[in-house]
């Protein structure tokens, strides 16, 4: 296992990739995970002995004994679902790690998720994002307004009962007189905030300190990005991405990490695209094929149970993600949902307007119109789900991930073949 090491991990699609799991393999090397962004709105699937456990907030690293767990500043905390997610794992025994909260991540309130939902509301249809529901834009706005609380402010009775009312009287307004929804007395948000801020205050600690720390130690530190790059608030498919740096750089302005510090950019590949929401996916797949993917890959939303659109690998998109990231390393995720197929395709160009191109737009109307551009591949039926080595791997499944390694511009390292933790192929990844 390697030391000294800071590494910072992202989704290079839509989300969804299997992050969790990934971050999870890597446990006993780690000796720091950090959250960076986003919120309760990831789902990160991890399952450990057949058992499966989700976190929406909490680092992956947190069934781990002894490890330090961190929620950086660029995070936005539902506290009642942080609370939830730690009782969870006290009530089955798992609550080992240290977890550390840093005080300026901002708080989801709970006019946060009203405004969600009313917004979407207000898109209406054909213009809806299709959002988590679970307050992170409106969350995210009040921060860069600068009209947010943090969860510092829950930690103290009369800066918060101060901040409060004022970001009450404007936020009243809005609901009442723009949306149509009922206002919000005082106490009503008031008093559970105070709850939790007493709850969370064991939690809080200076996450930045702690961090240079590790760092001056030789910890192996782990950033573990939430969402993927295709819904980066900036270079993702605006306007149906997510409110955050999804992207490795997004690592840096979360924690407090020192851009000079990172070894190596992770770049976490589904063997498939799958995409929840809405928003342009050029290799949706409709029929059959999608249904198929959706089914063998169990592919139903971890926040929302939605089921997700599923179609063939975006190389195009994938290439795009790797080089915006600086990957040098890919970890490729649920190769074996794709046994037993006759043909594999991969796309590999767009077709834009009769024209032919490699080139990925994060302009939603434009990408609107790209039509996929496909080379297929010769599936395998072998099950691979044992395969603990590349080479054990049937040869059209080695030639999959050596085309993909070509055709993104970085080796894979690792390689998902099931859902469990020690169902994963480590080629020098570790
Ligand atoms: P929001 O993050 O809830 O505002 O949702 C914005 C968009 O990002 C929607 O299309 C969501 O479905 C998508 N999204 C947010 N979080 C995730 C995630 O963890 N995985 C996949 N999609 C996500």
């Amino acid at each position: 296992m390697l030391k000294n090491r800071v590494d910072v991990l992202i989704g290079a699609q839509w989300g969804d990739e299997g992050k969790g799991k990934v971050v999870d393999t890597m446990g006993t090397g780690v000796d720091v995970f950090v959250r960076c962004q986003g919120g309760a709105n990831a789902g990160h699937t991890v399952i450990v002995n057949g058992e499966k456990i989700v976190f929406h907030l909490l680092p992956s690293g947190m069934l781990y004994p002894g490890k330090l767990c961190m929620i950086g500043n660029g995070v936005v905390i539902e506290p009642e679902q942080f609370l939830k997610e730690i009782e969870d794992l006290r009530e089955r025994g798992q609550d080992r790690a240290r977890l550390v909260v840093s005080p300026a991540a901002h708080v989801v309130m709970p006019y946060h998720k009203i405004l969600d939902k009313a917004q979407e509301a207000f898109r209406g249809k054909g213009h809806m994002i299709g959002t988590t529901g679970r307050g992170i834009g409106p969350c995210y706005v009040d921060k860069y307004a600068r009209s947010g609380l943090r969860v510092e402010d829950l930690l103290n009775e009369d800066r918060l009962r101060e901040k409060l009312t004022r970001i009450l009287e404007e936020k009243n307004r809005i609901l009442t007189k723009l949306y149509n929804e009922k206002p919000f007395a005082l106490d009503e948000v008031l008093d559970p905030a105070l709850e939790w801020g007493k709850a969370m205050t064991p939690y809080v600690g200076d996450a930045v300190e702690l961090l240079q720390e590790a760092l001056e130690s030789d910890k192996h530190v782990l950033l573990e990005g939430a969402q993927a790059t295709l819904l980066d608030i900036d270079h993702g498919t605006y306007p149906y991405v997510t409110s955050s740096s999804t992207c490795a750089a997004g690592g840096f302005t979360g924690t407090g990490l020192p851009v000079s510090r990172v070894d190596r950019v992770i770049a976490v590949v589904k063997a498939y695209t799958t995409r929840v929401g809405e928003g342009p996916m050029p290799t949706e797949e409709k029929g059959d094929i999608g249904e198929s993917l959706r089914t063998r890959g169990g592919e139903f939303g971890a926040t929302t149970g939605r089921p997700r659109r599923c179609g063939w690998l975006d190389m195009v998109a994938v290439r795009y993600s790797v080089r915006l990231n600086g990957s040098g390393v890919i970890a490729l995720t649920k190769l074996d949902v794709l046994t037993g197929l006759n043909e594999i395709k991969v796309c590999t160009a767009y077709d834009l307007n009769g024209k032919e191109t490699t080139r990925f737009s994060s302009d939603s109307y434009v990408l609107e119109e790209c039509r996929p551009v496909y080379e297929t591949l010769p599936g395998w039926s072998e099950d691979i789900s044992h395969c603990t080595t590349f080479e054990s791997l049937p040869e059209k499944a080695q030639d999959y991930v050596r085309y993909i390694e070509k055709h993104a511009g970085a080796p894979v390292k690792l390689i998902g073949v099931g859902a469990d933790r020690n169902q994963t192929i480590n080629r020098e990844f570790y």
